[in-house]
């Protein structure tokens, strides 16, 4: 049997590190696309480089021509500029908006079959951008986000509380960022729900509620660190832990961005919420019951998401 096609469209911090971590895990054969010349080719080769040494035999190969992605069965999208100062949001939209328009019909034309995992911000339009241009079904277009800040809610719990980031579960909902809906009284360590822990004093309420700050602060938390970029090996790790449950039918439930239809009472949108993700890509959307403060918190996410996507039609109407 042929080795699994991976495509990587955008060959920067998170696209050099998808590549690796795809090399790493034996997911299959690895394209790395860019509009830069040399980049991908660069580091491409210094990836096979590494190949003998890490023992896998995937090829890993560069390219500026999307010819080279046909046939992918996965494509993870990082393609596109990061808001820089003096940019409004309408602007990084705009730009961010086209370049994943253009990547979506290269989809269309080159791998139509394939799995697509946007990253690209703003994630919870681009991924839209993403389905409506390439054409594929909602079931093979998602977005990356809640693997990532769910596993910042699991780190900062499992450090708070001096037990392994295996054990501590985390349930979030809703957009990336200021957005998220941690679902505390669906997130556990081993089994026990939090608000349990927190009346069993483990961790108590005031520290709680900082970590779940600090997580919907995560990505600002790190850009404020390095001050030239954004977060990429976590945001890496995270796609390719979707796109492996993906590529093994693993059936993994996985907070992304997904298209609802009808749940959660939203239709169209792509809101972050928990879906099983096997051989049939979104194979079904996992929903709760939501209380009342929960809901507001999921209800204000979902607005904002389609205020986004209400600025983004204008842009495409060239309204702005
Ligand atoms: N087609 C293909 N690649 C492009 C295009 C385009 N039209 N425009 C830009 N790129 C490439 C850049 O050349 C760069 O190599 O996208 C890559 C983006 O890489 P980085 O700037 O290093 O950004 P990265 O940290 O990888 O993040 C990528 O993911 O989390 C989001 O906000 C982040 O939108 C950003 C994206």
């Amino acid at each position: 049997m042929a080795r699994k096609k991976i495509a990587l469209v955008g060959a920067g911090n998170i696209g050099g590190t998808l590549a690796l971590l795809a090399g790493l895990k034996q997911l299959g054969d690895v394209v790395m696309f860019d509009i830069v010349e040399g980049v991908p080719q660069g580091k491409s080769l210094d990836i096979a480089e590494s190949a003998p040494i890490e023992g896998f035999d995937a090829t890993v190969a560069g390219t500026n021509n999307y010819a080279a992605i046909k046939g992918a069965d996965v494509v993870i999208v990082t393609a596109g500029i990061p808001r820089k100062p003096g940019m409004s949001r309408d602007d990084l939209l705009g730009i961010n908006g086209k370049v994943v328009a253009t990547v979506g019909k290269a989809i269309k034309k080159h791998c139509p079959k394939a799995f697509v995992i946007v990253i690209t911000n703003p994630l919870d339009v681009m991924v839209w951008v993403m389905r409506e241009e390439s054409g594929l079904p909602a079931s093979r277009v998602v977005g990356m986000a809640g693997v990532l800040d769910s596993a910042r809610f699991r780190y900062f719990l499992a450090e708070a509380m001096g037990v392994s980031v295996e054990d501590v579960t985390a349930f979030v909902l809703g957009g990336h960022g200021d957005t998220m809906v941690p679902l505390v009284r669906y997130s556990t360590v081993a089994g026990i729900p939090l608000p349990d822990l927190v009346k069993k004093g483990w961790i108590t309420q005031e520290k709680l509620d900082a970590i779940v700050q600090r997580t919907r602060d995560g990505g600002a938390e790190i850009v404020g660190l390095l001050k030239t970029g954004s977060a990429f090996y976590a945001p890496a790790a995270a796609a390719i832990q979707m796109a492996e449950s993906y590529l093994l039918d693993k059936k993994r439930v996985l907070p992304c961005a997904a298209q609802l239809n009808g749940e959660y009472g939203v239709t169209g949108l792509y809101v972050g919420v928990p879906v099983i993700i096997g051989a049939g890509g979104v194979e079904r959307v996992v929903e709760i019951d939501l209380n009342k403060a929960e809901k507001a918190m999921f209800d204000k996410s979902v607005s904002a998401v389609r205020g986004l996507i209400d600025e983004m039609r204008k842009i495409q109407r060239g309204v702005t």
